[in-house]
């Protein structure tokens, strides 16, 4: 039964129950998958993954990070919070020489922030919510959020940028604190 299917498929997208995994949660590291269609259970996935973004007050999500490994991406670098932007499939097709570094921080490793480096400018080509094609050209922090996300996609997290002994500190102090709510 197709339409059934469909359904509970888009029941499973509501917000409630995604939840943002938590590193060193190892389906962190999972390479997600191209999306094959933008169709109702895409939107529904994305429509979702917005509010989670946005409840947690972050200014990215990567579909890695809610367990579904989908290369899907939302973002909202704008200072209202009005501004969403959606990147399914997305390639960077052009980055910038020059480099720049920000002190970053992510919805998987919350209250940790340091600095990397990546760079400054870049050119994604993606497909939106309505599985058009578009490319956009960004820098800031939309550059580094969408360089950010898009290695979510490959399973990859800011901290592994880190050296390993500030990534065995930040690992610790996660896995003690996830024992601590536990
Ligand atoms: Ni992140």
């Amino acid at each position: 039964m197709r339409q059934a299917s469909a359904i509970e498929n888009v029941y499973d997208y509501a917000m409630d129950k995604l939840t943002i995994l938590q590193y060193p949660d190892p389906r962190l590291a999972t390479v997600a998958v191209p999306v094959e269609r933008v169709d109702a259970r895409v939107q529904s996935l994305v429509a979702a993954m917005l509010e989670v973004m946005y409840a947690a007050n972050g200014v990215g999500l990567a579909a890695t990070q809610v367990d579904v490994h989908e290369r899907i991406v939302v973002m909202d670098t704008s200072e209202e919070r009005n501004r969403p932007l959606v990147l399914i499939n997305p390639e960077i097709v052009r980055s910038s020489e020059e480099c720049k570094e920000w002190e970053e921080g992510c919805l998987s490793v919350p209250g940790i922030y340091d600095k990397v480096t990546r760079p400054d400018q870049v050119t994604v080509r993606a497909l939106d919510a309505q599985g058009e094609p578009f490319e956009l050209e960004a820098d800031g922090l939309a550059a580094v959020c969408i360089q950010h996300e898009m290695d979510h996609l490959l399973g990859k997290m800011f901290v592994d940028y880190l050296s390993p002994l500030k990534r065995n500190r930040i690992k610790t102090k996660m896995l003690k604190r996830q024992r601590q709510a536990a």
